[in-house]
């Protein structure tokens, strides 16, 4: 999803070179085109481009020096992917420039507005069909028509701005940035006598650790030596703490392999690792808001999702309490039902997921309790929840979710042991999932899977059953197939197929049977025979071989946790067929890393 970046210092910099470099550290984020402005003796340089940044020429770009600049990687959302509809976007002199993450919800209520103010000098001032370029034009308006400075018609543009959005504005001759957010991340970086702003921390670490998160509806106005922070409505100051990130960019890198997916794939044993060490004194008080709960929910959205709906069955199976798990943007159905005696488990990697903020803002609203099962630290749902446990995955790159998966597994488990008063329990089987996912995935595995890939990778449909705990994998499974490989999948509980789905399959369509030794073997083992008999291909994901399996791919036996090891060849299996059809796995179509809006 959009990525946006400012710099301002006091020294002259090749500062389009280096948003350039700050938006390719961005590009994880998902985008289309993306574009740079910069203040260059005393005029205004743009570029605009669609396609990928890390293409671009930047011989255009070496010869930029300047104190000031800001850029943006776009993910269309209102207008086509266009030269014309990346930003940033300008007022009608070209004098300020506004890059915007987020959705202006009131766009034409602010054209209509513009009309009836500027008369005939609207016509023609628009360029692109992005609700974005309103923000310019608006600023423009003020400062024009009414006298004010950049900055007052900056923050009473803001004021008017209806929706999500994190946005930085530049003007030529002044020597300042400006920014707001409301719902979009937004992070400032303080570096020596120059400051930062981005969507993420990785824009700016080489230049600097020291950040702070802005909050909802606050502006700031930063100089190369100064920065403050104010209320949008109030405009009172407002105070918050630097912070400092300990994370390195080393865990960022691909490290040798040739895409970020598969990298996050093999080093699931580390990740799993770091998920299970949780201090128990805070795994035992987000328990203790779990259990003092009349009404207990799990949101997500996509692997999430899934996730969620995992921790469902984990917390009524091992602690034998109900909840309820939806996706973040069907929760308000259930807005009547909530209180303050409800507490709501927000799952999500990014933690900036617009659909599951919104579900937790309609929580807020009934005073119901948050608590939150992240990847990001200082995310916009971090900032929302009363507590947050965090799965300590590293930063995920690739788009499709597989560490930060099977790391909420892990912690969602030790949640549900914590539930029932067995943490102890729940760690010592954890530690021995480390130990058993540490032998068994090797290189090896993912080399039998890609033999198996050849086979498959020339299908249009491929379908996955689960029953039980393997259920949302068998749904999770059908995303990482999709996304990755674009071929339709589905994923369905065993039991479901006699009720419709077993009309599809026909001699030789590929099913992927996961079948762990639990209770659900031996029905999973009577679906896979209805299926044989129809002639399907059945792949099994089993601990054991069965002679129903035209291919077996071994996993370990991990009791409970067999989740985690059902979905990991499916990872690798979706990633080979990715490679294989020639597609990007890291960067599929039409898919952002950190979906921000609804
Ligand atoms: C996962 O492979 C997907 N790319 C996607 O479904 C993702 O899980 C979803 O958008 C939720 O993201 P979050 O975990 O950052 O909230």
């Amino acid at each position: 999803m959009c990525g946006i970046f400012g710099y301002i210092g006091n020294t002259k910099k090749k500062v389009a070179l280096m948003t350039n470099k700050a938006l390719c550290e961005l590009e994880y984020r998902g985008y289309d085109s993306w574009g740079i402005a910069a203040e260059s003796d005393k005029k205004m340089f743009s570029v605009k481009a669609v396609g990928k940044i890390s293409l671009a020429s930047t011989s255009a770009l070496q010869g930029i020096e300047g104190n000031v600049a800001i850029g943006h990687s776009r993910w269309a959302t209102h207008g086509g992917v266009t030269e014309a509809n990346a930003h940033p976007h300008f007022n009608g002199a070209h004098t300020i420039a506004v890059v915007h993450n987020g959705i202006v919800e009131n766009h034409d209520a602010i054209k209509s507005f513009l009309c009836e103010k500027l008369g005939n000098a609207f016509d023609g001032l628009f360029c692109s069909e992005t609700d974005t370029e309103v923000i310019p034009h608006l600023i423009d308006y003020f400062i024009t028509h009414e006298k004010k400075t950049f900055e007052a018609a900056f923050v009473e543009a803001g004021r008017m701005l209806e929706g999500r959005y994190a946005v930085v504005a530049m003007k030529i001759g002044e020597p300042y940035l400006l920014a707001m957010r409301d719902g979009s991340p937004l992070v400032i970086g303080k570096g020596n006598h120059e400051y930062f702003l981005a969507s993420d921390v990785p824009a700016f670490l080489l230049h600097t650790r020291t950040v702070l998160y802005p909050g909802d509806r606050e502006y700031l106005k930063i100089s190369a030596d100064t920065m403050l922070l104010r209320n949008l409505d109030t405009a009172k100051k407002v105070d918050r703490e630097w912070t400092t990130v300990t994370w390195d960019k080393g865990s960022a890198t691909k490290e040798g392999y040739p895409h970020y997916m598969l990298k996050e794939i093999m080093e699931q044993s580390l990740s799993l690792d770091k998920a299970i060490r949780q201090e128990d004194a805070k795994l035992a008080e987000f328990a203790k808001i779990m259990k003092d709960s009349e009404h207990l929910f799990f949101i997500g959205c996509g692997t999430a999702a899934k996730m969620a709906k995992l921790g469902e069955l984990y917390v009524a199976r091992i602690a034998g309490r109900l909840a309820h798990a939806y996706v973040g943007s069907e929760f308000k159905v259930y807005e009547q039902f909530l209180n303050k005696k409800s507490t709501i488990v927000a799952v999500s990697q990014s933690g900036e997921t617009a659909d599951v903020l919104e579900g937790l803002r309609v929580a807020d609203a009934m005073n119901a309790r948050i608590l939150a099962l992240l990847n990001v630290v200082g995310s916009s749902i971090d900032r929302m929840s009363k507590k947050t446990l965090f799965i300590n995955a590293g930063p995920e790159i690739a788009v499709a979710s597989t560490k930060a998966a099977t790391a909420q597994i892990a912690v969602l488990m030790l949640i549900a042991y914590a539930l029932a008063g067995k943490l102890a329990e729940g760690k010592h089987l954890m530690r021995g999932v480390v130990k058993d996912i540490k032998t068994w995935l090797t290189p090896d595995v993912s080399y039998d899977i890609q033999k198996i890939v050849v086979k498959l990778a020339k299908k249009n449909d491929l379908y996955i059953i689960g029953r039980g705990l393997s259920a949302p994998i068998a749904h999770e499974a059908a995303i990482k197939i999709q996304e990755v490989s674009y071929i339709h999948a589905e994923g369905f509980p065993g039991g479901e197929l006699k009720h419709g789905p077993i009309a599809l399959i026909e001699h030789g369509t590929p099913v992927i049977a996961l079948i762990p030794n639990d209770e659900t073997k031996r029905d999973m083992e009577s679906n896979t025979m209805e299926l044989r008999s129809r002639g399907a291909y059945v792949i099994g994901i089993a601990p054991e071989n069965s002679r129903l399996f035209d291919e077996w791919i071994p996993v370990p036996d991990l009791g409970p946790a067999s989740p985690i090891a059902s979905i990991i060849p499916i990872q690798l299996l979706a990633y080979h067929l990715a490679v294989l059809r020639g597609n990007d796995p890291d960067k599929p179509r039409n898919l952002a890393k950190s979906v921000t809006v609804k």
